[in-house]
């Protein structure tokens, strides 16, 4: 599930983030933007014509879910994505397929392709609760 500081940091539809060839097949690659005192953490899965961003956030327990510092995000197979500190598992697609995330999804961070490269893809922010939604 989103959280309103995600989109604090974020970076603006259109930016480039790198090119495809930059990202193994299957992979992924970490991206992180720093706005004041706050973070966006992401990262984007590649494996064949599939193309997926994420927020760098596990549902457990919100911890990221690669190896600190790398663009390691993937189990060995390259079809699962691992979340490194309890080992859950998510499909390309973010859905949690086993313990502690069975069921549960990725927030995902919209990307495109472009001529070949990776850019950010429009948007929409959920909107802000408020006391009335919290109370339905
Ligand atoms: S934080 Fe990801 S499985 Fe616990």
């Amino acid at each position: 599930m989103a959280r309103p500081d995600d989109y604090a940091a974020r970076p603006p539809a259109g930016e480039r983030l790198c090119a495809l060839a930059d990202i193994a097949d299957p992979g992924a690659k970490a991206f992180r933007f720093r706005d004041g005192d706050l973070l966006f953490a992401g990262f984007v899965v590649r494996a064949g014509e599939l193309i997926r961003g994420f927020i760098d956030r596990c549902p457990h327990a919100a911890y990221p879910l690669g190896y600190y510092g790398t663009d390691q995000f993937l189990t060995k197979a390259g079809d699962r994505i691992l979340c490194a500190a309890h080992g859950a598992l998510f499909t390309l697609e973010g859905e949690g397929v086993c313990n502690p995330c069975q069921g549960q999804w990725l927030t995902p961070w919209e990307v495109e392709v472009r001529d070949g490269d990776v850019f950010t893809a429009a948007f929409t922010p959920p909107a802000p609760r408020t006391p009335d939604a919290r109370a339905g």
